[in-house]
């Protein structure tokens, strides 16, 4: 059982101008997988507020993985990769890669997500982009590989299996 974290970055949710539609997804998908939703919160587009939970998150609730949506876009306020980047320790980018890779087939516009994955001590962070369709797109398909991934940085697995 690994425990997760899931911030959604938004100012209009933030504001509670905007139902997080997306976080609850997230949620919801990841208590149907078995994964324990230990904090769940709305934050506004503010790097450091977001820097500042990821390392709350990661250094003293000890999470194993986090999951932000929002905020990977292009436009200014959008700084969730940002957040994200400077508090890593290790950079994990097959997961954003494989993300890009699987959403493309879907959409042109997966290009425009700049979200990132990484690694912060022992804490897996990775970047969903905003809304509902692409966090169910996106979680989707990284899902099989996420478990045995965060079972070799726990040291729970220490090799990976033959079968894939
Ligand atoms: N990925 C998938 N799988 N499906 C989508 O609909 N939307 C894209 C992209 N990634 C999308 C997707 C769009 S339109 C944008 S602008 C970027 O994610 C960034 O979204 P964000 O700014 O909400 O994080």
């Amino acid at each position: 059982m690994f425990n997760i974290g899931i911030i959604t970055a938004s100012d209009k949710g933030y504001k509670g101008e905007r139902d997080d539609v997306s976080g609850k997804l997230i949620k919801k998908i990841m208590v149907v997988e078995k994964y324990i939703v230990s904090k769940y919160i709305v934050l506004p587009d503010e790097k450091e507020v977001i820097s500042n939970e990821l390392i709350n998150m990661s250094d003293y609730l000890k999470l194993d993985l986090i999951l932000t949506t929002g905020g990977t876009g292009f436009s200014p306020r959008d700084v969730t990769p940002e957040a994200t980047l400077d508090v890593i320790d290790r950079n994990a980018p097959g997961i954003a890669e494989a993300m890009r890779y699987h959403s493309l087939k879907i959409t042109p516009k997966a290009m425009l997500s700049r979200a990132v994955s990484g690694i912060r001590g022992s804490t897996l962070i990775i970047n969903l982009p905003g809304s509902p369709k692409a966090v169910k797109e996106n979680l989707e398909f990284i899902l099989p590989a996420l478990k045995h991934g965060l079972e070799i940085l726990k040291g729970i697995a220490s090799e990976c299996a033959t079968k894939h």
